[in-house]
């Protein structure tokens, strides 16, 4: 969602802003603005893509060396100029850009207005600067005070930042519920949404802490206080993650190369904790809560989309794996429903970006009413990750699609490590199914590549079925999630309508749908109930669906009854999902490009969901 850039230093602040901004396109949005300061205040925003911006700006005076950047994904007020961001005070002498919602803005605005002030947008934001304003002119205090006393007012979440006309040497920036990272170059600084503008200037970075407030100065640097009014000493951390990680490396699309680097990532996601020669596997980031896990009465899973998906999965495995009850919610669901936990409950989180406003907001359910609280997260030094008790990292790398892949694969493979992780401490299966397990997981990532080997297929396929309007993904036991994950793919990124449902409840429901023109898709590997998948199928055939299926190499049942075919290696039934998800992901990529979709960015998608 929204995404944050912004600059004070020596250097021409715009082309900073600018490239910036295009690396948090990813995130999804709508608009984009720009505030430069040098000696006066100027703002510029449009509606569209931030090449629209460049373009319409070319022949303005776009000097400075102190500003801000925004791209706004629309929640108060539709998208358009005038609700983009930098919103300027009533008096023009401030700006500021705003990620997150202000839920008490229409009562703030009406105070406002009542004192005499004209709003000009439809948006929170700019009650929030105009707020601001109001008490720096009437209670004669300083920027930074005047932010510290309105954000005291302030229900909601915000990651802002503020510039004023009159301190053109200064930048105050503020966060709570959404993200925000502080970047500590030589006598220059950069804030953010997220590390990814700052990266190619420092590795230093500070992330900033819920309630707290950055006052950044030329001459002074950085100063931390908590809206509260207490100092806090800025803690300086190294990023982790380079350059080359977040460009396209010759792929055309974001989406493609997270596809095809998924032998590599699911490695990385496995290195140091499957441990085949020793036949054990370990988890350090959460060794310290290892009794706690292995005594819990419960595991619930809580997330949002892929990552929810990811959940399912695990619920399947770590039920089988440590016969440990689990339960997956939707953290939207989870969080208002005043579930029954208690403290021998363990919560496990699952996000790729670490930021999800659900998710985050499950959490400190959680650990309210005393349940032990992990995290499956990618994004290293992510809220989630630091709001959890514990946790491990998926170590995926940067994903930048909006359409989650290879952060789901990991997801996976983290929570197959976590579930052999009890059982070899539960004594749960026996050792030489245990052993079997381990080196077959081992040979996931060699598998991967042999499946993304097929891509030429693949896309011939996508080719066929690129102009449909509905489709259909089923699956059973282990391959339901995956059937629910495919069809999430196909309809992000092309828009083609795609339900998925577990394959016996077809009856109950999605049968009346059937005709020559639904393509049915099949997940339909040899393990599992099979048999009972192959009856499903044949029930689609006598209505005329079209059927592609996923089976296993080698078979021959599922191929005849099939108008298309992919096929997967063989592998043990609960390391199915891993390697049967990976041609969901080529098909939806082709048939999206295929039709003309911007499949990194597809509409309306956010990639960090950080606004409930
Ligand atoms: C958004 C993204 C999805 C993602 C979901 C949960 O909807 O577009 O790809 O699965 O949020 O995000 P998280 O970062 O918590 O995994």
């Amino acid at each position: 969602m929204c995404g944050i850039v912004a600059y004070i230093g020596s250097k021409e602040a715009y082309p900073i802003l600018m490239k910036g901004l295009h690396r948090l396109e990813y995130r999804g949005y709508d608009s984009a603005g720009v505030c430069l300061l040098n000696g006066d205040i100027r703002v510029f925003k449009c509606k569209g893509k931030v090449s629209d911006l460049e373009n319409a700006i070319q022949n303005e005076n776009l000097s400075g060396t102190i500003g801000m950047a925004h791209t706004r994904w629309a929640t108060h007020g539709e998208p358009n100029q005038i609700n983009a961001h930098p919103h300027f005070s009533e008096n023009k002498t401030l700006a500021i850009i705003h990620n997150g919602i202000i839920e008490n803005y229409s009562v703030l605005r009406s105070e406002l207005k009542n004192r005499g002030y004209h709003f000009v947008s439809e948006t929170d934001t700019e009650v929030l600067i105009y707020l601001i304003e109001d008490i720096k002119t009437n209670e004669k205090v300083s920027l930074e005070e005047a932010v510290r006393i309105a954000l005291n007012q302030v229900i909601g979440a915000y990651a802002i930042v503020i510039l004023a006309k009159d301190s053109p040497n200064k930048i105050i920036a503020a966060r709570k519920g959404s993200p925000m990272v502080i970047g500590i170059g030589k006598e220059e600084f950069f804030v953010a949404s997220d590390a990814t503008p700052l990266i190619e200037y420092t590795d230093h970075v500070v992330y900033l802490n819920d309630e707290e407030i950055a006052i950044i100065e030329r001459d002074k640097g950085l100063k931390i206080i908590t809206i509260k009014n207490k100092n806090k000493t800025p803690y300086i951390e190294k990023l982790e993650m380079s350059l080359n990680e977040i460009e396209k490396g010759g792929f055309p699309h974001f989406m493609l190369k997270e596809i095809f680097e998924q032998p590599r990532s699911i490695y990385d996601s496995m290195r140091g904790r499957l441990h085949v020669d020793q036949g054990i596997v370990t988890l350090g980031g959460i060794q310290n809560y290892e009794q706690k896990i292995l005594n819990a009465k419960r595991i619930i899973i809580t997330a949002c989309g892929t990552s929810w998906h990811a959940g399912l999965v695990g619920e399947y495995l770590i039920e089988d794996l440590s016969r440990i009850p689990v339960e997956v919610e939707y953290s939207s669901e989870f969080r208002y429903r005043n579930p029954v936990l208690s403290e021998g409950d363990v919560v496990i989180a699952i996000s790729q970006s670490g930021e999800t406003a659900d998710t985050l907001a499950a959490i400190e359910l959680a650990k309210l009413k005393g349940a032990t609280v992990l995290g499956i997260c990618n994004v290293v030094g992510s809220s989630i990750a630091r709001a959890t008790h514990a946790g491990v990292y998926t170590h995926a790398g940067p994903e930048i699609g909006v359409a989650s892949t290879k952060a789901f694969t990991a997801q996976v493979a983290v929570l197959t490590l976590f579930g052999l992780l009890l059982a070899q401490n539960k004594g749960t299966i026996p050792k030489s199914q245990f052993q079997k397990t381990l080196l077959e997981l081992d040979a996931i990532p060699g598998k991967v590549e042999r499946i993304l080997a097929m891509d030429d297929k693949i896309k011939a396929i996508a080719n066929i079925y690129k102009d449909v309007k509905n489709s259909l993904y089923l699956g059973r036991g282990y391959n339901f999630p995956v059937a629910l994950e495919g069809a999430l793919k196909l309809k992000e990124i092309s828009y083609i309508h795609a339900e998925g449902y577990a394959a016996a409840e077809m009856k109950h429901g999605p049968i009346a749908l059937i005709d020559e023109h639904m393509p049915v898709l099949f997940i339909a590997t040899r393990r599992g109930i099979y048999d009972k998948v192959i009856s499903n199928i044949e029930e689609v055939k006598a209505r005329k669906g079209k059927i592609i299926a996923i089976v296993t190499e080698g078979d021959e049942s599922v191929k005849k009854l099939a108008d298309h075919f992919i096929e997967i290696p063989d592998t043990e039934e609960m390391l199915v999902p891993i390697l049967a998800t990976i041609p969901l992901q080529l098909l939806s990529y082709h048939i999206a490009v295929m039709r003309g979709c911007n499949v990194d960015q597809p509409r309306n998608l956010a990639k960090s969901v950080t606004v409930e």
